[in-house]
C-alpha cells in the first residue's frame, strides 16, 4: 500500500509486518538525515570510496537518495542491498521514477546507475548472506524490533562488525537501549544522534579496531 508522508514523500506499508517502510512524519526527510547525512555523508569523510551494505532494499529509497548524493558529490559508491520480501510490482510501479527504475533491474547483477553510483540488489535474507567484501558503510533498516525483534540481536550486530572493514559506520533510525547495548557487544561504539520530526534519536555506530 502505497502513503503520502508529511514532507510529500511515497512510502510504502507492508501488511507483513505492520509497519511503513519509512516515517510517516516523511520518509524523505528520515531516510536523508538517518542513512545520507548521518551515515553516507559521515562516510565520505573516512572513505575515498564507499562501498555500501544496506538491509534492506525495501521501496528503494535510501539507494535513490544515495544515487542522486553520489553524483552530486562526485564520490564512487558500490551500493548492495539485500531483500528477503522484494515489493510487488503493483506498488514499485507507483513509486516514483527513479526508484521505480532501481526495482525494474535484475537482481543478483551490478548496474551502474550513473557515473558514480554502482547498484546490485540480491534477493536473501540476511540470515543467508555472505561475502567476501568489506563495506565501509552499512544502512541498518529492517522493520523497528517490535516486528523483527530476531534482527536487532548482538548476533546480527557482530554479523554486521564482520562485513565491515575497521571504523566502518552503520547508522540506524533505531536508538533503543536494548539495540545500543547490542551493538556495544558486537563491537561498535555508539553515537546518539539527534533524529528527524517524532524521532528524539538515532544512531550511529563506528566498528572498532579489535
Ligand atoms: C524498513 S524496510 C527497508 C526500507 C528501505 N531501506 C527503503 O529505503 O525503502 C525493511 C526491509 O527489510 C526487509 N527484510 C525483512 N527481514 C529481512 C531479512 N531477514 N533479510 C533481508 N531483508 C529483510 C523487508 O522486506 C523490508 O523491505
Amino acid at each position: 500500500m502505497l502513503r503520502t508522508t508529511a514532507d510529500g514523500s511515497k512510502t510504502l506499508y507492508s501488511e507483513k509486518f505492520g509497519q511503513h517502510y519509512h516515517s510517516v512524519f516523511g520518509a524523505e526527510t528520515e531516510s536523508l538525515e538517518v542513512f545520507i547525512q548521518l551515515g553516507l555523508l559521515e562516510a565520505t569523510r573516512k572513505f575515498k570510496e564507499i562501498n555500501l551494505f544496506e538491509l534492506g532494499f525495501g521501496s528503494g529509497l535510501n539507494a535513490q537518495l544515495s544515487a542522486r548524493f553520489a553524483q552530486e558529490k562526485g564520490i564512487l559508491v558500490k551500493y548492495t542491498g539485500i531483500e528477503a520480501y522484494p515489493v510487488e510490482e503493483a506498488f514499485t510501479s507507483s513509486l516514483p521514477e527513479e526508484t521505480a527504475a532501481l526495482h525494474a533491474l535484475s537482481w543478483n547483477e551490478p548496474h551502474q546507475i550513473n557515473p558514480w553510483f554502482r547498484f546490485r540488489k540480491i534477493e536473501t535474507f540476511l540470515e543467508e548472506f555472505s561475502s567476501e567484501e568489506r563495506f565501509n558503510l552499512i544502512y541498518f533498516d529492517a522493520f523497528a524490533p517490535e516486528s523483527q525483534p530476531e534482527l536487532w540481536t548482538v548476533e546480527v550486530f557482530e554479523k554486521m562488525a564482520g562485513l565491515m572493514v575497521e571504523e566502518g559506520v552503520l547508522t540506524t533510525y533505531c536508538s533503543k537501549v536494548s539495540v545500543q547495548r547490542n551493538m556495544r557487544a558486537a563491537g561498535f561504539k555508539v553515537e546518539k544522534h539527534p533524529g528527524p520530526p517524532h524521532k528524539r534519536e538515532v544512531l550511529r555506530a563506528v566498528k572498532m579496531a579489535l
